[in-house]
């Protein structure tokens, strides 16, 4: 069902955990399948140095969130506030489709982290 890189991204997944004291945070839940995902930042300048992800989700939420994570980091929070599922997906050379819904997870929780992040910056 999934493809070898899928497969790598979900056994060997990078930045599992949690920031201590993270600039940002966000939580989703997935309304199909009720899986949760939150994402962690740390932010300096605006400028993404370090993310981490928890999830309880299956491997295609796990794979994306690996990927996502990689991709943001040392991105500014306006680039990667522009970072999509469908880019995440094409970086892991396709998913299933019944597994799409699956990547929209980490696009969803990076807003909110960055938003938890702004909030915070305008306290
Ligand atoms: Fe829930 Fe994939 S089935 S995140």
């Amino acid at each position: 069902m999934y493809n070898e890189k899928v497969m790598d991204a979900f056994k060997n997944p990078k930045n599992v955990g949690e920031i201590e004291n993270p600039d940002g945070i966000g939580t989703v839940g997935n309304e199909s399948c009720g899986d949760i995902m939150q994402i962690s930042l740390r932010i300096e300048n605006d400028v993404i140095t370090d993310a981490k992800f928890k999830t309880f989700g299956c491997a295609a939420a796990i794979a994306t969130s690996s990927t996502a994570t990689e991709m943001i980091k040392g991105m500014t929070i306006e680039e990667a506030l522009k970072v999509t599922n469908k880019q995440v997906i094409e970086t892991l050379g396709g998913l299933p489709a019944q597994k799409i819904h699956c990547s929209v997870l980490a696009e969803e929780a990076i807003k909110l982290a960055i938003d938890n992040y702004r909030e915070k910056q305008a306290k």
